[in-house]
C-alpha cells in the first residue's frame, strides 16, 4: 500500500484519469474514504458548518484543524492529506508559517490549503520558499462570505474570466501544487484546467476538471446546514431509515421485571 504522493497526482492529471476527493474530519470516515479509493481527503474548515453547526466556517481554529486533522491521519495512511488553514490564521507571514507548520508532517497532513486573495500573495511566496506544500483555493471563498446564500458562479464576466485565469496562472507560478476551484463558470473552470500544469479539482465548477471535490456530509445527504445549489448527487440519508429502525425496535423491546 503505496501512499498516495504528489508526483501520482499529476501523472493522474497527465493520463487524464479523474482525481477524487472529499472532506472528512475523522478517523472512521477517512478509513471509508481511502478504502472506496478516494486519492485526496481534505480536512476542510467546512468542519465548521457540518459538524459544529454553525452558519459558516469562520469560527473554526487552528485547534480545531489540529485536533481533526490527527484524527484523520490515523484513519487514512494511504490517501494524500491536505488541510485547511482556517480564516486568520495567515494574517502575517511568520503567523502563517507557524500554523502552517502545526498542520503538516508525519502523522498530520501532506500538503495545507489557502483561500488565496491578492492580499495573501507575499504569505504564499514566504510559504513556499519555507518548503511548505501549498494548494490554492480560488473561485468562491467561503472564507470572506457570511453564507451560503451569497455563493455565486464566479467567471461568467470575461473581467471575471481572465481575474481568474491570471490568478490561477500567478499561483502555479509562485508553485502551489494544487488548484481547488469553487463554483467557478464551467467554461473558465476548463480553460484553467488545460492551461495549467498542476492538477485542478473542482467543485460546483463544472465536470471537466481534472478532478472532483464534495463535502463528505453533502454526499451522504446528512449536513446540518443543507446541501450548496449547485450540488447535485444529493442522496436522502440510509442513516435515518437505520436510526428509525433501532428506535422502533428499541420501543418495542420487552423490560426485565
Ligand atoms: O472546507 C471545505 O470543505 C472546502 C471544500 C468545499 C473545497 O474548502
Amino acid at each position: 500500500m503505496n501512499k498516495i504522493s504528489i508526483k501520482h497526482l499529476n501523472k493522474l492529471k497527465k493520463n487524464n484519469i479523474g482525481i477524487c476527493s472529499a472532506t472528512s474530519y475523522d478517523a472512521s470516515f477517512a478509513k471509508f474514504l481511502e478504502d472506496s479509493g478516494v486519492d485526496i481527503i481534505l480536512i476542510g474548515d467546512s468542519l465548521g458548518e457540518v459538524v459544529q453547526g454553525n452558519k459558516d466556517t469562520h469560527s473554526v481554529t487552528m485547534e480545531n484543524m489540529i485536533y481533526h486533522t490527527m484524527n484523520v491521519a490515523r484513519g487514512s495512511k494511504k490517501c494524500f492529506l491536505v488541510a485547511d488553514m482556517p480564516k486568520d490564521s495567515y494574517i502575517t507571514k511568520g503567523q502563517a508559517l507557524r500554523n502552517a507548520k502545526k498542520l503538516i508532517g508525519k502523522n498530520m497532513a501532506d500538503m495545507v490549503k489557502l483561500e488565496i486573495s491578492k492580499e495573501d500573495i507575499k504569505t504564499v511566496e514566504y510559504l513556499i520558499k519555507n518548503d511548505i506544500p501549498i494548494c490554492a483555493h480560488l473561485g468562491i471563498k467561503p472564507q470572506k462570505l457570511s453564507s451560503k446564500k451569497k455563493y455565486k458562479k464566479i467567471g461568467k464576466t470575461i473581467k471575471e474570466n481572465n481575474t481568474l485565469i491570471n490568478e490561477s496562472r500567478l499561483i502555479e507560478k509562485m508553485g502551489c501544487e494544487l488548484l481547488i476551484l469553487e463554483c467557478v463558470h464551467h467554461e473558465t473552470a476548463n480553460k484553467i484546467t488545460s492551461c495549467l500544469s498542476i492538477p485542478v479539482i473542482g467543485i460546483g465548477s463544472g465536470n471537466k476538471c481534472d478532478g472532483q471535490i464534495r463535502v463528505l456530509y453533502d454526499l451522504l445527504g446528512i449536513s446540518f446546514n443543507g446541501v450548496p445549489k449547485f450540488f447535485k448527487e444529493h442522496i436522502k440519508s440510509p442513516i435515518t431509515n437505520t436510526l428509525k429502525d433501532y428506535v422502533l425496535k428499541t420501543k418495542a423491546m420487552k423490560k426485565c421485571k
